[in-house]
């Protein structure tokens, strides 16, 4: 009694961490109250915005999840939100009657960060995040995706880092670290082989275990060594012909034994599963939850014999997390993040992250003054970022026509605007109702342009800029058709160019895209071809910052552009419904193109800058990097063994003539014996099972 008092006298001030630990409050939950604390409570993201009677009173509204409160114990609910690209919560929310606004900043998508090759400014981003979801009230975020990006048509590629599992492995260690650091959880996610939307909830990922290992397993292995994420996230999908949320293999002896990973394992939100299973395979929380799925568990473990123990686990897990939280820490939702420093973040993380793809002739960059003929639809709405959890609310974004000083083609620019407005223009996004709002309101096609629009835009102007815009999100994946151009956007291309060249004028291609996308037919139309991405809430200003020179582009490829989809072997086996074979092996991305001719559009690792650089190789690989060049800049160096990525870093921003010495033991991996483990697994080939259905309601 005495104890239990102390315990809510706590409550009123925070739970102290270390006063409370969870094996005391464990000893004293019922079997009921286990059951609470395991089954989570969610969907709050998805139906943000309507009534749904099981979600319950929100917490955060929009926030994707909670875990149930012991109020007799003064174990508090903490808040689950989304994601990768910022803090994903309804924007307009109701306090003590009143409304207020809940923006949060829309930072650019994972694979536009991860190709500043910067882990200092993914961790400086995390803590930005971080910062944010602390202010809101919110306990973890469900962040980093670091699914490897195996083809350039996985419609979540724009959450995710990269094709290299090095790469990806340290970025989103970065972005954790940086999370963390503001005492807010992380959930890397989505664990593993969860590599394409087709399907997702049923589709059967098949792997040999080198290749599991070596690309897919990897990536995680080195996030969980060198940040320690509070929790995991168990994926969707099946990996040799089990669900990756009931297997014991994955989520307790790779994961927990030979990782040695002490933190949580959550499932991602799921309607189709077997709880019983799930636990037994070492999933400690299971998401969203619901009243039914408790009372299956409350039936299933009432006898100790019949599981108990593994319900204890799983509870000592939830408790252990809940008391490292802020809210366990009594810390108070202050409502208010530091959006200003916030916003010049976004836009200097973009800027960093911008690739220029090629500059032909120095057509790049343009002086403040030029006057710009801006075509292109996403000029005008900028794609800022992907649709479904990985969407952020934020209070605006900028487009390259409210950052460009000098916008020419008054008829133009207003015939865009007016194209912007109409919803008819938009690519629908699949579903209806809910999931329409879930997955966003599509990116705009393209405007079929006029050729007197082309001639009095380009009559006035000294340099053409043309934006191509795609859009991709979670739930499906792209098309080969939106991996080419659309006959607009070719006809724009083609129109523009050639009136522009006609005038003595440059034309500049800017991609505001989620993805890689053709550019083998059409780049030599252009001068320069500046990769924006889905630059955030602040892209229009960060691409400005590029093209005008006040910063020199730093990013490169994560990943390869192909000249064509079938140059990449990936290609043959992915979108199938049911069952997917990796039968390329390690054949992805750039590792397709060692010892062939082939060569790519764009290659890993590429990227271009307004200055020039020397690369010496010293002694112990260490090697002296030289801005040779007119202008300060920064430059990216990678070690590779036999044609593979064994390391990188970057350089600070070099002044001409200026040198720094970079060792790769900044990339050193700590990894384990992966020869060993290879050996212990089953090698799946291409013969078909039985999908494992496995659903208990
Ligand atoms: C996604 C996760 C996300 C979760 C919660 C799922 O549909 O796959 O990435 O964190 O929803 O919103």
């Amino acid at each position: 009694m005495k104890y239990r008092c102390l315990l809510l006298l706590l409550l009123l001030h925070g739970l102290a961490v270390g006063a409370v630990d969870a094996d005391s409050l464990l000893s004293q939950l019922t079997h009921k109250e286990k059951v609470r604390l395991v089954i989570g409570g969610g969907w709050g993201s998805l139906f943000s915005g309507f009534n749904i009677p099981f979600c319950g009173k929100q917490k955060v509204p929009g926030a994707a999840g909670v875990t149930h409160a012991v109020k007799r114990l003064g174990i508090p609910s903490v808040v689950m939100a989304d994601g990768p690209a910022g803090v994903r919560i309804k924007p307009i929310q109701k306090k003590d009657g009143r409304k207020q606004t809940a923006y949060a900043t829309a930072f650019p998508v994972g694979c536009c960060l991860a190709s500043s090759w910067d882990t200092a400014l993914l961790e400086e981003v995390g803590a930005a995040i971080g910062d944010e979801a602390s202010a809101y009230g919110i306990d973890i975020i469900l962040s980093p995706g670091m699914n490897l990006m195996r083809s350039p048509l996985c419609g979540r590629n724009y959450e995710y880092y990269s094709e290299d599992p090095l790469l990806t492995g340290k970025l989103a260690a970065a972005m954790v670290r940086g999370i963390q650091s503001m005492g807010v959880g992380t959930s890397v996610k989505h664990f593993a082989c969860n590599n394409q939307e087709t399907g997702r909830m049923h589709n059967d990922s098949r792997v040999d275990s080198a290749t599991l290992f070596s690309l897919y397993l990897r990536p995680f292995e080195i996030a969980i060594r060198e940040s320690a994420p509070w929790t995991v996230m168990s994926s969707y999908n099946l990996l040799n012909g089990e669900r990756t949320q009931e297997s014991r293999w994955l989520l307790t002896e790779v994961l927990r034994h030979r990782w040695h990973y002490r933190g949580l394992v959550m499932t991602d939100w799921t309607f189709r599963r077997n709880t019983r299973r799930q636990i037994a395979a070492g999933n400690d929380l299971m998401m969203p939850g619901d009243a039914l799925q408790r009372r299956q568990l409350r039936r299933a473990f009432r006898k100790p014999e019949n599981g108990e123990n593994m319900l204890d686990t799983c509870a000592r897990r939830v408790l252990q997390l809940v008391l490292k939280t802020r809210t366990a820490r009594g810390l108070q939702a202050t409502g208010e993040p530091h959006l200003k420093e916030h916003a010049q973040l976004a836009r200097r993380a973009a800027a960093e992250s911008f690739v220029l793809l090629h500059n032909e002739g120095g057509a790049l960059p343009f002086t403040p003054e030029a006057r710009v003929a801006l075509f292109g639809a996403s000029s005008y709405d900028l794609v800022a970022g992907g649709t479904g959890s990985g969407h952020v609310n934020a209070a605006y974004k900028i487009n390259l026509s409210d950052a460009l000083p000098h916008c020419v083609g008054a008829r133009l620019q207003a015939e865009y605007r007016r194209w912007a407005q109409g919803n008819t223009h938009r690519n629908k996004a699949a579903g209806f109702g809910f999931m329409q709002k879930f997955l966003g309101r599509g990116a705009l096609k393209e405007m079929p342009l006029k050729p007197k629009w082309i001639r009095e835009a380009l009559d006035s102007a000294d340099i053409a800029l043309v934006t191509v815009g795609r859009q991709a999100g979670e739930g499906r994946d792209r098309t080969p058709s939106d991996f080419e151009l659309t006959r607009e956007e070719r006809d724009m291309l083609q129109q523009v160019s050639q009136e522009a060249r006609m005038r003595g004028i440059k034309t500049v291609a800017v991609l505001n895209v989620s993805g890689a996308i053709e550019t083998a037919s059409w780049r030599h139309l252009v001068d320069a071809v500046l990769l924006i991405w889905c630059p955030g809430q602040e892209g229009g200003a960060a691409a400005v910052d590029v093209l005008t020179g006040a910063v020199n582009p730093s990013g490169r490829l994560t990943m390869t552009w192909p000249e064509c989809l079938e140059d990449l072997p990936s290609t043959r086996h992915f979108g199938d419904e049911r069952v997917t074979l990796y039968a390329e092996r390690d054949s992805v991305g750039y590792r397709a193109y060692i010892g062939t001719k082939r060569r790519p559009a764009y290659a890993f690792g590429h990227g271009c800058s307004y200055s020039t650089f020397r690369e010496e190789l010293l002694e112990d690989r260490q090697i002296a990097v030289t801005n040779t060049g007119s202008r300060p800049g920064r430059h990216v160096v990678m070690w590779w063994k036999n044609g593979v990525l064994t390391g990188f870093a970057k350089t600070r921003l070099l002044a001409p003539g200026e040198c720094q010495v970079l060792g790769d033991e900044q990339t050193a991996v700590a990894i384990g014996k992966e020869a060993e483990i290879v050996s212990e697994r089953v090698v799946v080939d291409a013969a078909p099972v039985a999908v494992n259905e496995g659903a208990d309601q």
